[in-house]
């Protein structure tokens, strides 16, 4: 992102793709198999959105967006989501909250916060980054870019089955209307267009389980590292 100062960090792997394509959970495990740490960018989006609405803000209001986020702290320890301080972890999974996240997304004010604070996460961290605009935008050198993505009829059955395991069951068809929405939504935006990056690996996960997407990640990004050793 233009403007933003450039960072002498860690390595960076970052996960880009839609919705239900499985990035959070390859996401974590690949941070796990690796020993590197997780930024779950989404999670940002939601968290500001969390704060927006609970400060009752007209969210199609850049000026009450731009104030809003000068003036809130946003945290993610490792598998938790601090906004001022308060775990809100799960309030931020709430379906009010996926809804009305696309005006944090669409936000310039929000997303250069947000791109400077995920700058900031991977000074003297080595790092696996999930979103929509971390390979493009965000960390435009990562040492690896993937672009995840799945059918969207196999992501919204995904989707569902996880929403029915947290008791909020969900018919398929409507989980399919609203994720062909998002990703319209995703990809037509002005700013920051949910695409994959020019030399982004794209990883269709349709009929592969978790293991087999993590174990493809954790050997094509091992391979890269021992070749870097090799050449150094
Ligand atoms: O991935 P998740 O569903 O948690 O994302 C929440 C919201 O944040 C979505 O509206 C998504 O489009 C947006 N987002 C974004 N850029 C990112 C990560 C998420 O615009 N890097």
């Amino acid at each position: 992102m233009k403007g933003l100062p450039e960072v002498s960090g860690g390595r960076v792997v970052t996960l880009d793709g839609p919705a239900g394509a499985g990035k959070s959970t390859v996401a974590r495990r690949l941070a796990l198999n690796l020993g590197w740490r997780l930024l779950d960018t989404g999670a940002m989006y939601r968290a500001v959105t969390l704060a927006a609405l609970r400060a009752s803000l007209d969210m199609t209001q850049e000026a009450e967006l731009a104030r809003l986020v000068e003036t809130i702290t946003v945290e993610l320890p490792p598998s938790r989501v601090l906004l001022n301080g308060e775990d809100v972890s799960s309030l931020i999974r709430a379906a009010e909250v996926t809804e009305q996240s696309r005006f944090a997304a669409d936000s310039p004010s929000v997303r250069r916060r947000l791109a400077t604070w995920q700058r900031a996460f991977a000074v003297g961290n080595d790092l696996v980054t999930e979103g929509r605009d971390q390979g493009t935008l965000v960390f435009p050198q990562a040492f690896r870019k993937y672009y995840l993505t799945a059918s969207d009829v196999e992501r919204a059955r995904r989707r569902s089955a996880e929403m029915a395991a947290r008791g909020e069951p969900a018919d398929v068809d409507d989980v399919l209307r609203s994720l062909r929405e998002r990703d319209a939504r995703d990809a037509a935006r002005a700013i920051a267009p949910m695409t994959p990056a020019a030399d982004a690996i794209i990883v269709d996960s349709t009929g592969l389980t978790i293991d087999q997407v993590v174990d493809f990640l954790a050997a094509d990004i091992r391979d890269r590292l021992s070749l870097r050793d090799l050449s150094s």
